[in-house]
């Protein structure tokens, strides 16, 4: 494949995160802080849904559901987190957001996790 344009740099508000479909793939773009990165859809933890769990402060993307959290500039994963985001190769062209996909990124998750699948932080 090749760069493929996702959407406009003003599609995805600062600190936001929206999900796109390129040509078939779900690809979550994160404004952190006026930079851009584009990732897979799912948290590699527990393949939570990041447009509706993820938050971004800016510098750090946060899975609402058990708190993993990566720096988004180094990708660094952060205190507990046990793995690191994947990352598609992005550019900004004028002021379209572009990635280059030549496959679909996926996480492998484990079978046996120590959490249960309905625990969050957030819920009673
Ligand atoms: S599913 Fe995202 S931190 Fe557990």
């Amino acid at each position: 494949m090749t760069w493929k344009r996702v959407c406009a740099t003003g599609d995805v508000a600062e600190n936001g995160l929206e999900l796109f479909d390129v040509d078939g793939i779900s690809i979550l773009i994160v404004n952190h802080g006026g930079d851009f990165k584009a990732i897979p859809p799912l948290c590699p933890h527990m393949e939570e849904p990041l447009a509706q769990s993820g938050i971004c402060d800016g510098k750090v993307l946060t899975c609402t559901k058990h708190l993993w959290q990566w720096d988004l500039a180094t990708n660094e994963p952060q205190a507990e987190t046990e793995k690191p985001l994947l990352m598609y190769d992005l550019r900004v062209a004028v002021d379209d957001i572009e990635v280059f996909v030549e496959r679909e990124l996926e996480y492998e998750f484990d079978e046996d996790d120590d959490y249960d699948d309905d625990d969050s932080f957030w819920d009673d």
